[in-house]
């Protein structure tokens, strides 16, 4: 969704600007622009498309110190050079950038045309920004105590703000509710940003804005205030700020590097967290003593897209082991249904970017009605990571391509090992649990076996990337990782998929699979196998062509697939995190022999921070 950047400082901050959008180019954006200030005047520059449109416009030198930039995803207004941020009023006296919706549009509008302004977009934005310039003509304030006041008084939504102001030359303002703005605290120079990656280049210390909180940056420091104009002393933390970690490592896409980077990150997740002598995991974080894990009477994981998926597995995972009820839920959905929050549930958000309002609402509402929320978050001192009771981090690193791969693997690494804690204090044996952490540990090693197969599933992706649409099946465990190689599929190449449970098909989706509908079926070993192969069966009778993905040596399965691609061995519970894998690279080489644009997926965005 829509990036910010602010620079302010002794380099030039054009080039800050335009390097900090690149960064946020991956969150999804459909315009872009600047504005610096430079000798008592703002100067903008922005241009509705890709960046390189704006990198166009720009002159060759920019003698400024000081602006700020923006990548928009259009919410109010089509994606034109006009809607696109920085926004300024009418006298070109303030510029400012925004990130979120404003509710009361209509009213705030109608106030600032009562005042005399003239709006030259569709914009929320613009509407802030005269009514900014109105208040501080009339009031003579200065930008930060003309921005507390419309904001206290009269602004309704969500926001991530960041504006100048052509007589304070070297001063940002930032505001914040709803929308991520971390500053970014630099030797004589400070920055501001929606993302950590657009700050990665410059610093590692950064202070994150909670919400109804403002800052006022210059050259030499930071002053964080309330709206009530209370100095909220904060300071700054340290972050993982190696920037390559934001690079393609010499591949086309972020996707491609991030797939191949997962055993890895999924090590990194596990490791320092497998306690091999009681046989059970350690988990820092969860704020919850063993005590508390007998109490618990049930489990509901919360979470949006692949990280709904992901908890569909680790719901499994955590009922199996520990016999606890436990299921998973859309958090918007879970959220408006005014659900009863119970004393003795754990709920559990997932999100890899920690700032999912979705995620972040149902967290809110749980808390408000005394709930404990444990967050497994991948994006360290996000919101979500911040708000929560307990959490635990993911530590797969910063994920750059719109679609979740090494996050998504992570989050399913994170629910085995909680799986196994909650199991070991409750239901299962030392030797089971001496079984599980050995088969967890190993499958980082077992992911790197089905990247080899690489060249196998790229085949199959080519031979079957002409369908309009493909279906994927799998049971109990199983069934979660069909969802996600679903989603994957449709996401990033645009071919209709959909999953079912394989019991299901019979019921209603059998009369779509014919032989020009692929059906991936997945195929874990274990005590439901026959009857998956009954599926098979089922699917084959009506033509379809079948790809099979399993570590069972079943022969059935090879006389009746068409494709038969191969996993290592391993315990139908963690075997998930495994043939997922395959199922990306079948994605992935999907979405490549069609010329998608693998990383940035039409209408889709990394970090869903409006509801
Ligand atoms: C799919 C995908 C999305 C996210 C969802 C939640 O590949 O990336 O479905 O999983 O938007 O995002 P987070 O995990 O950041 O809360």
């Amino acid at each position: 969704m829509c990036g910010i950047i602010a620079y302010t400082g002794k380099q030039q901050a054009a080039p800050i600007l335009t390097a900090g959008l690149k960064q946020l180019e991956y969150r999804g954006y459909d315009s872009a622009g600047i504005t610096v200030s430079s000798r008592k005047r703002l100067r903008t520059w922005k241009s509705a498309g890709k960046l390189t449109a704006l990198q166009n416009q720009l002159p060759d030198s920019i003698n400024s110190n000081c602006g700020i930039g923006h990548t928009r995803w259009a919410t109010h207004g089509a994606p034109t050079d006009q809607n696109a941020h920085p926004h300024l009023d009418q006298n070109q006296t303030i510029s400012l950038v925004h990130n979120g919706i404003i509710e009361n549009i209509d009213t705030l509008r109608k106030s600032a045309l009562e005042a005399g302004a003239t709006l030259v977009s569709e914009t929320d934005t613009e509407v802030l920004v005269q009514l900014l310039a109105i208040a501080i003509k009339k009031h003579s304030l200065t930008l930060l105590q003309a921005l507390r006041q419309l904001l206290k008084q009269g602004v309704i939504g969500t926001y991530g703000i960041a504006a100048i102001s052509f007589d304070q030359p070297d001063t940002i303002v930032l505001a914040r509710s709803g929308s991520p703005v971390i500053i970014g605290v630099g030797d004589g120079e400070m920055l501001a940003a929606s993302d950590l990656s657009a700050l990665s280049r410059h610093t590692r210390e950064v202070v994150h804005l909670d919400d109804g909180e403002l800052a006022e940056l210059t050259p030499a420091g930071f002053e964080v205030t309330t709206m009530e104009a209370h100095r909220t002393d904060k300071t700054p933390m340290m972050v993982d700020g190696n920037p390559d970690q934001y690079d393609k490592g010499g591949h086309t896409h972020y996707l491609y590097r991030e797939i191949f980077d997962q055993p890895k990150t999924l090590a990194r997740t596990l490791s320092g967290r497998l306690d091999t002598r009681f046989n059970t995991t350690k988990l820092g974080g969860l704020n919850l003593q063993p005590s508390d894990l007998l109490k618990l009477k049930r489990v509901k994981i919360l979470g949006c897209g692949s990280a709904l998926y992901a908890g569909l597995a680790g719901a499994n995972m955590i009922e199996n082991l520990s016999r606890i009820p436990a299921d998973a839920e859309a958090a918007a959905e879970f959220r408006y249904r005014n659900p009863i929050i119970e004393p003795e549930t754990l709920y559990i958000a997932l999100s890899q970017s920690g700032e999912t309002f979705d995620t972040l609402a149902a967290i809110r509402e749980i808390q408000r009605k005394g709930g404990f929320v444990l967050g497994i978050v991948n994006s360290v001192g996000s919101t979500i990571a911040r708000e929560v009771n307990g959490g635990i981090y993911m530590h797969a690193g910063p994920e750059v391509s719109v679609a979740s791969t090494k996050a998504y693997t992570s989050m399913l690494g994170v629910l085995a090992l909680l799986a196994i804690l909650l199991g070991r204090t409750r239901d299962i044996s030392p030797q089971r649990g001496a079984q599980l952490l050995q088969e967890l540990d190993s499958v980082p090693g077992k992911i790197s076996a089905v990247l080899t197969e690489e060249p196998q599933i790229k085949a199959i992706a080519e031979t079957y990337s002409h369908a309009h649409s493909a279906f994927f099946v799998g049971r109990t465990t199983a069934y979660p990782v069909a969802l996600e190689g679903a989603q994957k599929l449709k996401e990033i190449s645009y071919i209709h998929a959909e999953a079912y449970p394989a019991s299901e098909l019979k019921h209603g989706p059998l009369a779509l699979v014919t032989a020009e509908t692929p059906c991936i079926i997945v195929l874990p070993e274990s005590d439901l196998l026959a009857k998956s192969v009954g599926s098979l069966e089922e699917i084959k009778a009506r033509g379809a062509p079948v790809i099979a993905i399993t570590d069972s040596d079943n022969k059935r399965i090879s006389q009746l697939a068409d494709h038969v691609i191969r996993t290592p061995p391993a315990d139908p519970l963690v075997q998930g995190l495994i043939m997922g894998v395959a199922l990306q690279l079948f994605a992935y080489h999907s979405a490549v022999t069609l010329g998608r644009d693998v990383d940035q997926p039409r209408n889709l965005a990394k970090s869903v921070t409006v509801e």
